[in-house]
């Protein structure tokens, strides 16, 4: 089973992916937490290009195979054997990252990246994917707090130093991917006290539990 978890910047992706493995802890579910990009060691080496403020010229080709080469190592050497050895793989952005920031935001034709990400994927789609829908204004200014206060890294600081439009078509284009696509999206309001978008999130999963039994 593949959960992702998708969202602008500081819209609480990493407190909700405690909860959920909380939950899963609490009744004997076997599961990992991974994250894109950088899930692996070689993807760790792709994310730091790739959010480098420095890195102001990369073309937007260039950062999409980029984000396409990180993934090809981790669903090659992490996803497909956990999933294969019965484990649920919680990831911290997956695909819809690529479709909305390189396709809807920086304009990369949708159906090259859907393409693209057919040949990376060989059909791996996650099972449930969560949208923690915030507005922009609110979440670069927890970003930036926390970026300020040392808990995320200034190193890794390219995507918060873009302009608030360009969080906005991030935005929009998640709750565009969410109407594509009902039954794999949950959106959940992340403006919310971050207990009660727990709350909301363990609710579907639980459904979504109970149907795969
Ligand atoms: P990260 O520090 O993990 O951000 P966050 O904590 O907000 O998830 O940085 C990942 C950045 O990379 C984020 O700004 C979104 C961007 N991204 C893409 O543009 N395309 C992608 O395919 C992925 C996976 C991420």
């Amino acid at each position: 089973m593949l959960i992702t978890l998708e969202g602008i910047e500081g819209s609480g992706k990493t407190t909700q992916i405690d909860y959920i493995a909380s939950y899963f802890q609490k009744f004997g579910l076997d599961y990992i937490i991974t994250k894109e990009p950088g899930g692996t060691v070689i993807g760790e080496k792709i994310r730091s290009i790739l959010l480098d403020p420095g890195n102001i010229n990369i073309h937007p080709m260039t950062e999409l195979l980029l984000y396409a080469a990180d993934r090809v190592q981790h669903i090659k050497e992490l996803i497909n054997p956990m999933i294969e050895s019965g484990k649920i793989v919680i990831c911290d952005r997956f695909y819809d990252s690529t479709t909305v920031y390189q396709g809807f935001t920086r304009g990369i034709d949708i159906s090259l990246i859907q393409q693209l990400n057919r040949l990376v994927l060989e059909g791996l789609a996650p099972d449930m994917t969560f949208i923690l829908d915030l507005n922009p204004e609110i979440g670069l200014k927890r970003a930036w707090k926390q970026i300020n206060d040392g808990s995320r890294s200034e190193s890794e600081t390219r995507f918060e130093n873009e302009k608030l439009q360009f969080h906005e078509s991030v935005r929009n284009g998640y709750l565009a991917l969410a109407r594509q696509e009902p039954d794999r999206f949950v959106v959940v309001d992340a403006s919310m006290d971050p207990v009660k978008v727990g709350e909301k999130i363990l609710e579907h999963l639980g459904r979504c539990l109970e149907k795969q039994k």
